[in-house]
Protein backbone atom coordinates (compact mmCIF):
# COMPACT_ATOMS: atom_id res chain seq x y z
CA UNK A 1 0.00 0.00 0.00
CA UNK A 2 1.08 3.71 -0.90
CA UNK A 3 -0.81 5.19 1.44
CA UNK A 4 0.26 8.67 3.73
CA UNK A 5 1.52 6.51 6.77
CA UNK A 6 3.73 3.78 4.95
CA UNK A 7 5.11 6.35 2.59
CA UNK A 8 6.13 8.66 5.83
CA UNK A 9 8.06 5.68 7.46
CA UNK A 10 9.84 5.24 4.02
CA UNK A 11 10.82 8.95 3.98
CA UNK A 12 12.32 8.32 7.58
CA UNK A 13 9.60 9.54 10.13
CA UNK A 14 7.23 7.69 12.60
CA UNK A 15 4.12 8.28 11.51
CA UNK A 16 1.27 10.05 9.47
CA UNK A 17 -1.23 10.56 11.96
CA UNK A 18 -4.81 12.45 12.32
CA UNK A 19 -6.64 13.80 14.86
CA UNK A 20 -9.68 12.37 15.78
CA UNK A 21 -12.79 13.50 17.87
CA UNK A 22 -14.22 10.42 19.56
CA UNK A 23 -16.47 10.46 21.06
CA UNK A 24 -17.26 13.88 20.21
CA UNK A 25 -18.86 14.44 16.72
CA UNK A 26 -19.36 10.66 16.14
CA UNK A 27 -17.27 10.18 13.62
CA UNK A 28 -16.21 7.26 14.66
CA UNK A 29 -19.90 6.32 13.35
CA UNK A 30 -19.55 7.24 10.06
CA UNK A 31 -18.08 3.76 8.28
CA UNK A 32 -16.54 5.81 5.49
CA UNK A 33 -14.73 8.02 8.14
CA UNK A 34 -13.87 5.35 9.97
CA UNK A 35 -12.23 3.15 7.23
CA UNK A 36 -9.99 5.95 6.03
CA UNK A 37 -9.15 6.13 9.73
CA UNK A 38 -7.80 2.67 9.02
CA UNK A 39 -5.88 2.53 6.23
CA UNK A 40 -2.21 3.43 5.69
CA UNK A 41 -2.63 6.68 5.57
CA UNK A 42 -2.72 7.03 9.41
CA UNK A 43 -0.02 5.61 11.77
CA UNK A 44 -0.56 7.87 14.44
CA UNK A 45 -3.79 9.49 16.44
CA UNK A 46 -4.18 12.36 18.55
CA UNK A 47 -7.50 12.67 21.18
CA UNK A 48 -8.89 16.04 19.18
CA UNK A 49 -10.86 17.01 22.94
CA UNK A 50 -11.22 13.82 25.09
CA UNK A 51 -8.13 14.06 27.42
CA UNK A 52 -8.32 17.49 27.79
CA UNK A 53 -8.95 18.85 31.63
CA UNK A 54 -12.58 19.46 31.44
CA UNK A 55 -12.93 15.67 30.42
CA UNK A 56 -10.62 13.75 32.25
CA UNK A 57 -11.26 15.59 35.74
CA UNK A 58 -14.47 16.84 36.00
CA UNK A 59 -14.68 17.19 39.46
CA UNK A 60 -11.39 18.28 42.00
CA UNK A 61 -9.79 15.10 42.23
CA UNK A 62 -12.11 13.11 40.38
CA UNK A 63 -10.98 11.41 37.31
CA UNK A 64 -13.09 10.76 34.52
CA UNK A 65 -11.30 7.86 31.32
CA UNK A 66 -14.98 6.73 30.24
CA UNK A 67 -14.38 8.80 26.81
CA UNK A 68 -10.48 8.88 26.37
CA UNK A 69 -10.89 4.92 26.93
CA UNK A 70 -13.83 4.92 24.12
CA UNK A 71 -11.69 7.23 22.01
CA UNK A 72 -8.18 4.40 22.76
CA UNK A 73 -10.23 1.34 22.75
CA UNK A 74 -11.25 2.69 19.11
CA UNK A 75 -7.37 3.52 17.76
CA UNK A 76 -6.03 0.15 19.68
CA UNK A 77 -6.02 -2.96 17.46
CA UNK A 78 -4.98 -0.58 14.48
CA UNK A 79 -1.47 -0.78 15.20
CA UNK A 80 -1.54 3.00 15.90
CA UNK A 81 1.00 5.41 18.03
CA UNK A 82 -1.02 7.73 20.20
CA UNK A 83 -0.05 11.42 20.75
CA UNK A 84 -1.81 12.35 24.46
CA UNK A 85 -3.15 15.54 23.97
CA UNK A 86 -2.75 17.45 26.73
CA UNK A 87 -2.26 18.38 30.80
CA UNK A 88 -1.96 21.86 30.92
CA UNK A 89 -4.02 24.18 28.77
CA UNK A 90 -5.93 27.60 29.00
CA UNK A 91 -9.37 26.22 27.69
CA UNK A 92 -11.31 23.23 28.06
CA UNK A 93 -11.05 23.62 31.80
CA UNK A 94 -13.77 22.24 34.04
CA UNK A 95 -15.71 24.99 35.83
CA UNK A 96 -14.41 23.97 39.56
CA UNK A 97 -11.14 26.02 38.26
CA UNK A 98 -12.27 28.44 35.89
CA UNK A 99 -15.34 29.76 38.22
CA UNK A 100 -14.87 33.36 39.60
CA UNK A 101 -16.34 31.97 42.35
CA UNK A 102 -12.91 30.04 43.38
CA UNK A 103 -9.87 31.58 44.87
CA UNK A 104 -6.41 30.21 43.93
CA UNK A 105 -3.52 30.93 45.12
CA UNK A 106 0.06 30.18 43.92
CA UNK A 107 -0.12 26.69 46.16
CA UNK A 108 -3.35 25.30 46.08
CA UNK A 109 -3.56 25.32 41.80
CA UNK A 110 -0.13 24.37 41.71
CA UNK A 111 -0.97 21.47 43.55
CA UNK A 112 -4.01 20.94 41.81
CA UNK A 113 -1.77 21.05 38.23
CA UNK A 114 0.91 18.24 39.61
CA UNK A 115 -2.06 16.66 41.03
CA UNK A 116 -3.57 16.54 37.09
CA UNK A 117 -0.42 15.81 35.44
CA UNK A 118 0.70 12.86 37.63
CA UNK A 119 -2.41 11.08 37.40
CA UNK A 120 -3.06 11.21 33.85
CA UNK A 121 0.49 10.24 33.03
CA UNK A 122 0.27 7.31 35.27
CA UNK A 123 -3.13 6.30 34.22
CA UNK A 124 -2.33 5.95 30.56
CA UNK A 125 1.39 5.11 31.03
CA UNK A 126 3.23 3.69 27.65
CA UNK A 127 0.02 3.77 25.99
CA UNK A 128 0.92 7.85 25.29
CA UNK A 129 4.10 7.93 23.09
CA UNK A 130 3.99 11.21 24.04
CA UNK A 131 1.97 13.77 26.05
CA UNK A 132 1.27 17.50 25.23
CA UNK A 133 2.28 18.41 28.79
CA UNK A 134 1.56 22.20 28.42
CA UNK A 135 -0.07 23.54 25.30
CA UNK A 136 0.07 27.50 23.91
CA UNK A 137 1.46 29.06 26.72
CA UNK A 138 2.61 32.02 24.42
CA UNK A 139 0.73 34.72 23.55
CA UNK A 140 0.78 36.67 19.96
CA UNK A 141 0.48 39.79 21.58
CA UNK A 142 3.22 40.78 22.06
CA UNK A 143 4.61 37.67 19.96
CA UNK A 144 6.47 35.38 22.84
CA UNK A 145 4.94 36.88 26.04
CA UNK A 146 3.53 34.68 28.14
CA UNK A 147 -0.20 34.72 27.73
CA UNK A 148 -2.53 35.79 30.42
CA UNK A 149 -4.75 32.49 31.69
CA UNK A 150 -5.62 31.07 35.11
CA UNK A 151 -2.00 29.36 35.63
CA UNK A 152 0.16 32.37 34.59
CA UNK A 153 -1.97 34.95 36.61
CA UNK A 154 -1.72 32.73 39.22
CA UNK A 155 1.50 31.31 39.66
CA UNK A 156 3.24 32.92 37.15
CA UNK A 157 5.82 31.61 34.31
CA UNK A 158 6.72 28.83 37.00
CA UNK A 159 3.78 27.10 35.80
CA UNK A 160 4.72 25.71 32.73
CA UNK A 161 7.87 24.84 34.86
CA UNK A 162 6.14 22.99 37.40
CA UNK A 163 3.87 20.95 35.02
CA UNK A 164 7.53 19.42 32.70
CA UNK A 165 8.75 18.61 36.42
CA UNK A 166 5.38 17.09 37.65
CA UNK A 167 5.26 15.17 34.13
CA UNK A 168 9.59 14.34 34.37
CA UNK A 169 8.97 12.70 38.16
CA UNK A 170 5.65 10.96 37.00
CA UNK A 171 7.53 9.13 33.93
CA UNK A 172 10.22 8.37 36.37
CA UNK A 173 8.19 7.00 39.07
CA UNK A 174 6.22 4.59 36.69
CA UNK A 175 9.36 3.89 34.27
CA UNK A 176 7.80 5.23 31.41
CA UNK A 177 9.20 5.96 27.90
CA UNK A 178 6.25 8.60 27.42
CA UNK A 179 8.01 11.98 25.42
CA UNK A 180 6.91 14.76 26.90
CA UNK A 181 6.42 17.98 24.49
CA UNK A 182 6.03 21.77 24.01
CA UNK A 183 2.60 22.46 22.00
CA UNK A 184 1.73 26.21 20.18
CA UNK A 185 0.81 27.69 16.83
CA UNK A 186 2.42 30.29 15.15
CA UNK A 187 6.29 28.93 16.22
CA UNK A 188 5.96 27.22 13.05
CA UNK A 189 8.64 29.84 10.93
CA UNK A 190 10.91 32.33 13.09
CA UNK A 191 10.17 34.98 15.20
CA UNK A 192 9.78 36.58 18.44
CA UNK A 193 6.86 33.27 19.33
CA UNK A 194 9.56 30.33 18.39
CA UNK A 195 12.50 32.11 20.30
CA UNK A 196 9.91 32.24 23.35
CA UNK A 197 9.61 28.17 23.09
CA UNK A 198 13.23 27.65 21.85
CA UNK A 199 14.10 29.55 25.41
CA UNK A 200 11.79 26.95 27.14
CA UNK A 201 13.30 24.37 26.01
CA UNK A 202 16.94 25.59 26.77
CA UNK A 203 15.25 26.61 30.41
CA UNK A 204 14.03 23.65 30.85
CA UNK A 205 17.25 21.15 30.22
CA UNK A 206 19.22 24.27 31.83
CA UNK A 207 17.06 22.67 35.11
CA UNK A 208 17.51 18.77 33.65
CA UNK A 209 13.88 18.93 33.28
CA UNK A 210 12.54 16.15 30.74
CA UNK A 211 11.44 18.01 27.52
CA UNK A 212 11.74 15.96 24.16
CA UNK A 213 9.85 17.35 21.81
CA UNK A 214 7.90 20.87 20.56
CA UNK A 215 4.72 20.25 18.78
CA UNK A 216 4.48 22.80 15.84
CA UNK A 217 0.58 23.14 15.59
CA UNK A 218 0.34 24.24 11.65
CA UNK A 219 -3.19 25.76 11.76
CA UNK A 220 -2.60 27.35 8.24
CA UNK A 221 -4.34 29.91 6.33
CA UNK A 222 -4.28 29.49 2.17
CA UNK A 223 -1.08 32.24 0.89
CA UNK A 224 -0.37 32.66 4.03
CA UNK A 225 1.73 29.49 5.07
CA UNK A 226 5.24 30.20 5.97
CA UNK A 227 7.38 28.77 3.01
CA UNK A 228 9.44 25.16 2.53
CA UNK A 229 12.57 26.94 3.73
CA UNK A 230 11.72 28.88 6.68
CA UNK A 231 9.64 26.34 8.56
CA UNK A 232 12.88 24.02 7.62
CA UNK A 233 15.11 26.29 9.30
CA UNK A 234 12.74 27.06 12.27
CA UNK A 235 12.00 23.06 12.79
CA UNK A 236 16.37 22.89 12.57
CA UNK A 237 16.77 25.63 15.63
CA UNK A 238 14.57 23.41 17.55
CA UNK A 239 16.47 19.90 16.68
CA UNK A 240 19.54 21.71 17.70
CA UNK A 241 18.56 22.53 21.17
CA UNK A 242 18.63 18.66 20.77
CA UNK A 243 14.82 18.00 20.91
CA UNK A 244 12.81 16.23 18.05
CA UNK A 245 10.04 18.72 16.51
CA UNK A 246 6.43 16.84 15.10
CA UNK A 247 3.94 18.69 12.83
CA UNK A 248 0.90 18.39 15.28
CA UNK A 249 -2.40 19.56 13.71
CA UNK A 250 -1.91 20.80 9.95
CA UNK A 251 -4.96 22.52 8.33
CA UNK A 252 -4.78 24.55 5.58
CA UNK A 253 -8.15 26.64 5.88
CA UNK A 254 -9.48 29.29 3.37
CA UNK A 255 -12.33 31.17 2.74
CA UNK A 256 -15.04 28.92 1.27
CA UNK A 257 -16.06 28.34 -1.47
CA UNK A 258 -12.80 27.53 -2.55
CA UNK A 259 -11.71 28.46 -5.64
CA UNK A 260 -9.16 26.94 -8.28
CA UNK A 261 -6.45 29.33 -7.51
CA UNK A 262 -6.96 28.97 -3.20
CA UNK A 263 -7.36 25.10 -3.76
CA UNK A 264 -3.69 25.39 -6.07
CA UNK A 265 -2.36 27.09 -3.07
CA UNK A 266 -3.79 24.88 -0.73
CA UNK A 267 -1.66 22.15 -2.19
CA UNK A 268 1.46 23.81 -2.20
CA UNK A 269 1.15 24.80 1.63
CA UNK A 270 0.67 21.29 2.41
CA UNK A 271 2.95 20.32 0.11
CA UNK A 272 5.47 22.67 1.96
CA UNK A 273 4.89 22.03 5.45
CA UNK A 274 5.24 17.94 4.92
CA UNK A 275 8.41 18.93 2.67
CA UNK A 276 10.18 20.94 5.72
CA UNK A 277 9.80 17.99 7.93
CA UNK A 278 11.24 15.67 4.96
CA UNK A 279 13.88 18.08 4.07
CA UNK A 280 14.90 18.70 7.95
CA UNK A 281 15.46 14.72 8.33
CA UNK A 282 15.04 12.52 11.48
CA UNK A 283 14.31 15.61 14.19
CA UNK A 284 11.26 16.03 12.33
CA UNK A 285 9.68 12.95 13.63
CA UNK A 286 5.85 12.71 12.05
CA UNK A 287 2.88 14.65 10.67
CA UNK A 288 -0.48 15.13 12.48
CA UNK A 289 -3.66 16.40 10.85
CA UNK A 290 -6.00 18.26 12.56
CA UNK A 291 -8.73 15.53 11.22
CA UNK A 292 -8.50 14.37 7.58
CA UNK A 293 -12.33 15.04 6.48
CA UNK A 294 -13.54 18.45 6.18
CA UNK A 295 -17.33 16.83 7.15
CA UNK A 296 -15.89 16.64 10.75
CA UNK A 297 -13.30 19.32 10.95
CA UNK A 298 -13.66 21.81 13.69
CA UNK A 299 -12.72 24.95 11.32
CA UNK A 300 -16.29 25.97 10.12
CA UNK A 301 -17.09 26.19 13.71
CA UNK A 302 -14.27 28.28 14.77
CA UNK A 303 -13.16 30.57 11.78
CA UNK A 304 -16.72 31.32 10.59
CA UNK A 305 -16.29 31.81 6.59
CA UNK A 306 -13.34 29.88 6.67
CA UNK A 307 -13.08 25.99 5.99
CA UNK A 308 -12.68 23.31 3.16
CA UNK A 309 -8.77 23.16 5.14
CA UNK A 310 -8.77 19.05 5.19
CA UNK A 311 -7.09 16.25 2.80
CA UNK A 312 -10.73 14.49 1.83
CA UNK A 313 -14.03 15.52 1.67
CA UNK A 314 -17.32 13.57 1.26
CA UNK A 315 -19.56 15.27 -1.62
CA UNK A 316 -22.71 13.30 0.22
CA UNK A 317 -22.19 14.75 3.25
CA UNK A 318 -21.52 12.28 6.09
CA UNK A 319 -21.53 8.67 5.79
CA UNK A 320 -20.63 8.89 1.87
CA UNK A 321 -17.88 7.80 0.06
CA UNK A 322 -14.69 10.07 0.41
CA UNK A 323 -13.08 12.05 -1.92
CA UNK A 324 -9.16 12.84 -1.97
CA UNK A 325 -8.92 16.62 -2.41
CA UNK A 326 -5.71 17.95 -4.73
CA UNK A 327 -4.19 18.88 -1.17
CA UNK A 328 -3.88 14.52 -0.77
CA UNK A 329 -1.73 14.46 -3.51
CA UNK A 330 0.37 17.08 -2.69
CA UNK A 331 1.12 15.71 0.62
CA UNK A 332 1.89 12.38 -0.65
CA UNK A 333 4.56 14.16 -3.45
CA UNK A 334 6.26 16.03 -0.12
CA UNK A 335 7.08 12.35 1.51
C1 LIG B 1 -9.82 22.18 19.24
C2 LIG B 1 -10.80 21.09 18.86
O1 LIG B 1 -10.53 20.64 17.55
C3 LIG B 1 -12.22 21.61 18.94
O2 LIG B 1 -13.15 20.55 18.73
C4 LIG B 1 -12.45 22.24 20.32
O3 LIG B 1 -13.73 22.83 20.34
C5 LIG B 1 -11.39 23.28 20.62
O4 LIG B 1 -10.12 22.70 20.51
N1 LIG B 1 -5.08 23.96 19.31
C6 LIG B 1 -5.09 22.79 20.03
C7 LIG B 1 -6.26 21.89 19.97
O5 LIG B 1 -4.08 22.45 20.67
O6 LIG B 1 -6.52 21.26 21.19
C8 LIG B 1 -7.49 22.63 19.50
O7 LIG B 1 -8.52 21.67 19.29
C9 LIG B 1 -7.22 23.41 18.24
C10 LIG B 1 -6.15 24.45 18.49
Amino acid sequence: ATGLDTAAKAAGKLWFGTAADIPGTGEAQDPYWSAEFNSSDFGEATPANIMKYMFTEPEPGVFDYTGAEQFLDFVEGTDKLVRCHNLIWQSELPTWITSPNVTWTNATLSAALRRHVTTLIEHFGDRCYSWDVVNEAFSDSPAGAYQSNIWYNTIGAAYVVEAFQAATDAVKASNLNVKLYYNDYNIEYLGNKSYAAQNLVKDLKNRGIQIDGVGLESHFIVGETPDKASQQANMQAFIDLGVDVAITELDVRLNVPATAATEAQQVLDYYNSVAACVAVGKGCIGVTVWDFDDTYSWIPGTFPGQGYGDLFLQPGGANTTLVRKAAYDGVLQAL
